[in-house]
């Protein structure tokens, strides 16, 4: 879906006091934006709830980041949902987050149809349950053809197990003679990983006062602005998002270099 100044104006109306709308650069608004979507479990302990209800809670937070980022024209969301490490919850925890992940997928296709939004998946999707990997087979195959905003969930995702992956395919490559250890270059890593072909996320944000990245996107973040709030995931709203992007607009990337902008 195209950017449309009426309805990104229409989301964005009624700011907090604190937030100036009218300060953002659309021009810049980043391309790709990662979040580590952290502090469910603390946002229900505090309400004594289970963690269960922090996770619900949790979907309603990303619904609306989801719109916002088409509303803003961003190209690329990238959120993580279960670490690698995350297996080591109780067993209770991870079947349930299992379950939400299949359920909120097949209650939300209409939103991902409505919003033109295409899904991509990181992550070993063979190590999920059968009736999880079938819920997302599908989501993949049912927005396939959509142009809009990529929603890249990462599930069972870990940084260095992207990496160690990537290397075994280049490994076996040059061992079938297909390819020689000479061309094994950036490009040729950064295309075996499961971003690929999306660009480096511009910006990150975590959520829960956290302060690390917990074996996400190791290598894609090299050069990725850091936002880190103490705001817990199911309380992240449009306003947060605003926050964290106009925090980046103010930040001079370099990449190495010298900026002449200062
Ligand atoms: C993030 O919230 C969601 C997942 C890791 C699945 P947490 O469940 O880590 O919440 P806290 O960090 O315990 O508060
Ligand atoms: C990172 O959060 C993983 C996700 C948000 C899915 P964790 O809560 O698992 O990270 P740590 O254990 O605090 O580093
Ligand atoms: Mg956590």
């Amino acid at each position: 879906m195209a950017f449309s100044q009426e309805a990104y104006k229409a989301y964005f109306a009624d700011a907090p006091d604190d937030v100036d709308v009218d300060g953002i650069d659309l021009k810049r608004v980043p391309r790709h934006i990662a979040v580590i979507m952290d502090g469910n479990g603390r946002w229900a302990q505090r309400r004594n709830l289970d963690r269960g209800y922090g996770h619900a809670a949790g979907v309603s937070a990303l619904k609306e980041v989801i719109t916002a980022c088409v509303r803003l024209g961003v190209g690329a969301l990238t959120v993580y949902a279960f670490s690698t490490e995350n297996w080591n919850r109780p067993k209770e925890e991870v079947d349930l987050l299992m379950s939400l992940f299949a359920s909120t997928l097949i209650d939300e296709l209409p939103l991902m149809h409505r919003e033109d939004v295409r899904l991509k998946y990181l992550g070993d999707m063979d190590e999920l349950p059968d009736d999880t990997r079938a819920t997302f087979e599908r989501g993949l195959s049912e927005t396939a053809d959509h142009a809009g905003l990529t929603l890249a969930v990462a599930v069972n995702y870990g940084s260095r197990a992207e990496i160690a992956r990537a290397a075994r395919i280049l490994a076996r490559r040059c061992t079938s003679g297909e390819m020689d250890p000479g061309q094994i270059d950036e490009q040729a890593i950064e295309r075996e990983l499961y971003t690929f072909p999306l660009p480096d996320p511009d910006l990150l944000i975590r959520t829960s006062g956290e302060q690390r990245l917990s074996n996400f996107l190791l290598w894609q973040l090299s050069y990725t602005e850091m936002v880190f709030t103490d705001v817990l995931w199911p309380d992240f709203d449009r306003w947060d998002l605003m926050r964290a992007i106009l925090t980046y607009q103010r930040r001079h990337r370099r990449f190495g270099g010298v900026s002449d902008d200062e």
